[in-house]
């Protein structure tokens, strides 16, 4: 059999003819920056969230370095990040010319929240929890460390559409949330995306502003602004995705439920929810001491698998001035150098999931 990791076109046809009819509507309307399907996506999507506004944006990386500038955090300030995470967390920091400061991950693979006070200094002015894979890390001591020391918590959501902390939505747990909607999030657009979340009135408009060369109204440039507009064609099919969501998330949870239920080999360590998070599964990162000679045995039961991260952004070339070294965060280099992502998307088939379980058992 062979199993693809992620096959974006069965996510289409699950609801092929609503997506047809969305961005008919949007290519005919003859409005095709800044209109009515943008307007009703933020409507749908803060209500989603949980919060009071929604700034879309042309992806999940503008929203990070647009959150950052939103916030005036810039040269000299700190900002608090994971040291396991997509080097794009760290991007939207070192692009508005802020030094982020690493913290370790925890048995979640998720930034170790109770690690983070020790890295505080008087340049500190955010933290910037990533809810990685698809679960959301502990927001609770984030928010009472962000309090204490009187810090804005900047959430990237880019891969946790509507998994929660204690109940409630992350992207609604601090001062602004970053989402992506890049086609292989849980909720993806046909090409990239992006926005943020916030109930501070003020920040949504300096983002509204920032998003549009820096105007409000035009011609007037208030602020040094890019373009970085979420377009009505994305909107369009962005609110068909958001219907859905739920029934995509439930899906994702029930194949990685047999996942969890089915893998026995005792070379793998399967990834673990925090009682008080929920996890929907973007990806479905596993553990093992053989990575490589797993990859290669999947691969050739015709199995694609992937690895989330191999090089953390700490080691990353282009923050080699930083000197960090692997040693520094163990946890973090332990997962880059022993995580496998299986196969994992809403409409994957059972009998897929059931025959990467077969293998994975035999291996
Ligand atoms: C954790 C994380 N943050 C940020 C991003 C950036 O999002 P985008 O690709 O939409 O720029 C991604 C995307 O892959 C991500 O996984």
């Amino acid at each position: 059999m062979k199993v693809e990791y992620t096959a974006l076109k069965r996510n289409f046809e699950m609801y092929e003819e609503e997506y047809r009819a969305a961005y008919e509507r949007a290519f005919c309307s003859g409005w095709y920056i800044l209109g009515p399907e943008l307007e009703a996506f933020e409507k749908a999507f803060a209500e989603y969230v949980g919060c009071k506004y929604c700034v879309g944006l042309n992806s999940g990386t503008d929203a990070l370095i647009l959150a950052v500038r939103a916030l005036g955090i810039g040269e000299g300030d700190e900002v608090i990040v994971p040291a396991g995470t997509y080097i794009a967390s760290v991007l939207g920091v070192t692009e508005n010319g802020a030094t982020p400061v690493f913290v370790d991950s925890n048995d979640y693979l998720l930034m170790d929240a109770s690690a983070i006070e020790q890295y505080i200094t008087p340049r500190t002015k955010a933290i910037l929890p990533v809810h990685l894979y698809g679960q959301s890390c502990d927001m609770t001591t984030i928010r009472d460390v962000a309090n204490r020391h009187n810090l804005a918590i900047i959430e990237d959501c880019a891969q946790c559409h509507g998994s929660t902390w204690k109940g409630r939505k992350a992207g609604s747990l601090s001062t602004i949330s970053c989402f992506s909607f890049y086609p292989t999030k849980p909720l993806g657009a046909f090409g990239d995306a992006g926005c943020v979340c916030t109930d501070d009135m003020e920040l949504a408009n300096r983002l509204r502003m920032l998003r549009n060369y820096g105007s409000k109204i035009k011609y007037h440039n208030e602020t040094i602004g890019i373009n970085s507009r979420l377009d009505e064609v994305q909107a369009a099919v962005l609110s068909v995705g958001l219907t859905h969501l739920r029934e995509m998330n439930e899906a994702r949870i029930a194949l990685a439920e047999r996942y969890l239920k089915g893998i026995t080999n005792p070379k793998i360590k399967l990834p673990q929810t925090h009682p008080d998070a929920t996890h929907v599964y973007h990806l479905f990162p596993v553990l093992t001491e053989e990575r490589d000679a797993l990859r290669k045995f999947l691969e050739e039961k015709g199995i694609n698998t992937q690895v989330h991260y191999p090089i953390p952004p700490f080691l990353a070339e282009c923050y080699a001035d930083q000197g960090h070294t692997a040693d520094e965060f163990p946890k973090a280099t332990y997962i880059a150098e022993h995580e496998v992502s299986l196969p994992m998307y809403s409409a994957m088939p059972v009998e897929e999931v059931d025959y990467v379980i077969e293998m994975i058992n035999q291996f």
